[in-house]
């Protein structure tokens, strides 16, 4: 068994630095843990009572190992604690390239490089170097030239240990993984990574692959996931022209015990901030590597569930008579507060730009970023709770499967008589929207 790290560093305090750590602190009490961050305001946030990031569970790990062996900090105060670390992470975003070659699908490197330059000035001695973030194959490569070529004295070995957290059970995730996926050919790094998470992961659901694998497994994983989502979806179009039951398939198809049941629920769509951006990258990488085929394969989930989106808003527009209408749920999924990519942002969008007053409602989200991020937000406003986004309402959106959606008394909320209540997430109380004398719309359900 390799001796445990006695100090690491993480760079990048969001909803993937922040959670891991924070798990790995309380796991590992002899392990000091230090996370940097250049923003300034998360790393206040993540020392206050009201962390940046919601998870269920979360804020009780951070309270019991802050101060203690878990450290946010600013990343120009914590240039020691880069020398000395023996593990660092890096953590930070890869978003979508928006300008240069592969623009619009390649992953952006540009903050995974700069970390790399960062570490290469600052790490003393032979330091382990973590891809924690999602990466294209072979991006290790890269990492490992930007180390070489800024390093002042130090060594590294470049591991891969992509994380497969999902937001709203990251603390569950991080505490019962289904698996740790190391990928790295130093036997000693692997080993001394292995032994952190071995203080708690079962030793079979820690899988060691190569590098290459192990960068492309994590894309090929939420590939898979967003096939599935785009595969029900599609038939919930079906559905709704058939009197179908998307529900009702879904449980047929899921008990095959070769597909299972996860992951087959109709919706508005994925939406979150990996899904999109990892299977765009795929696309790039076949691309690149002159397999086209394999490339529009993945390309079309993409555009299944843009096209999703765009249907649901369509006819969410089309059934507001008074132009007013609630959105119920800005988060990407429940219980998480992100809400980059979710179906609330194009669908709100979409109903701004036709011409009707959206009065939007989460029980996690704020408001004031939701509104900064639509840009034009002329024609938004956001309501303190549920029942005061309904007041008036001609139609009604569900976008997001919070729990308290889907007990709403609807006869009494105050909704505009003959409004459309439109749930895409297949949860609202359907009797008691019809008892209401509502009119009804739910996602893969036949009309009427
Ligand atoms: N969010 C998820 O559910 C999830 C799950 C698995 C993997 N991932 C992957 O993990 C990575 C991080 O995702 P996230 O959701 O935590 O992103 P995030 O945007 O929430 O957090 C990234 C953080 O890195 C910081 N940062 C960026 N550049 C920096 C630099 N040079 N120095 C210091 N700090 C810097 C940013 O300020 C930000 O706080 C991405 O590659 C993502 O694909 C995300």
């Amino acid at each position: 068994m390799n001796p445990l790290p006695e100090k690491i560093v993480c760079i990048g305090a969001g909803y993937v630095g922040g959670p891991t750590m924070a798990v790995i602190a309380e796991r590992c009490p002899a392990v000091g843990v230090t996370v940097l961050d250049h923003d300034a305001g998360r790393i206040a946030a993540w020392n206050s009572d009201r962390l940046p990031v919601f998870e269920p569970g979360l804020a009780e790990i951070v309270g019991r190992a802050r101060g203690r062996n878990l450290w946010f900090v600013e990343q120009r105060a914590g240039l020691a604690a880069l020398a000395e670390a023996d593990v660092i992470f890096i953590s930070v975003q890869t978003p979508t390239k928006t300008e240069g070659e592969g623009a619009g699908k390649a992953s952006d490197l540009r903050y995974v490089e700069a970390c790399a330059r960062f570490i290469a000035e600052h790490a003393r001695g032979h330091t382990i170097v973590v891809e924690k973030s999602t990466m294209p194959v072979r991006a290790a490569e890269r990492i490992q030239q930007v180390l070489a070529a800024n390093a002042t004295g130090a060594t590294f070995t470049v591991l891969s240990n992509p994380e497969f957290l999902a937001e709203g059970t990251a603390i569950r995730d991080l505490l019962q993984p289904d698996r740790v996926l190391i990928g790295g050919e130093d036997a000693a790094a692997v080993g001394s990574l292995r032994s952190l998470y071995a203080t708690w992961v079962p030793p079979e659901r820690i899988l060691t692959t190569g590098l290459w694998s192990a960068e492309l497994s994590k894309l090929a994983a939420n590939a898979f996931l967003a096939q599935r989502v785009s595969s029900i979806n599609s038939l919930s179009a079906l559905c709704e022209r058939t009197g179908a039951e998307i529900g009702e398939v879904a449980a047929v198809v899921g008990t095959d015990s070769r597909i299972g049941p996860k992951f087959l629920k109709a919706s508005v769509g994925f939406g979150g901030s990996c899904f999109r951006k990892d299977l765009l990258s795929l696309v790039y990488l076949c691309e690149h590597h002159g397999l086209p085929e394999v490339a529009a394969y993945w390309q079309q989930v993409v555009d299944l569930n843009e096209w999703q989106k765009r249907r649901v808003a369509a006819e969410v527009a089309a059934a507001a008579k008074n132009r007013r209408v609630a959105v119920l749920g800005l988060a990407f999924k429940k219980d998480t507060n992100d809400f980059r990519e979710s179906a609330a942002l194009q669908v709100v969008r979409s109903l701004l730009r036709s011409g009707c007053e959206v009065v939007a409602y989460d029980p996690r989200v704020e408001g004031a970023r939701f509104a900064s991020e639509l840009g034009d937000a002329t024609g938004f406003t956001v309501a303190a709770s549920a029942r005061q986004a309904l007041a008036g309402v001609g139609a009604v959106a569900v976008l997001t499967e919070w729990e308290e959606f889907a007990t709403l008394p609807w006869a009494s909320v105050g909704v505009a008589a003959g409004a459309t209540v439109f749930d895409g997430r297949g949860i609202v109380d359907r009797a008691a929207v019809r008892q209401a004398g509502l009119g009804l719309r739910v996602i893969g359900s036949p009309a009427g």
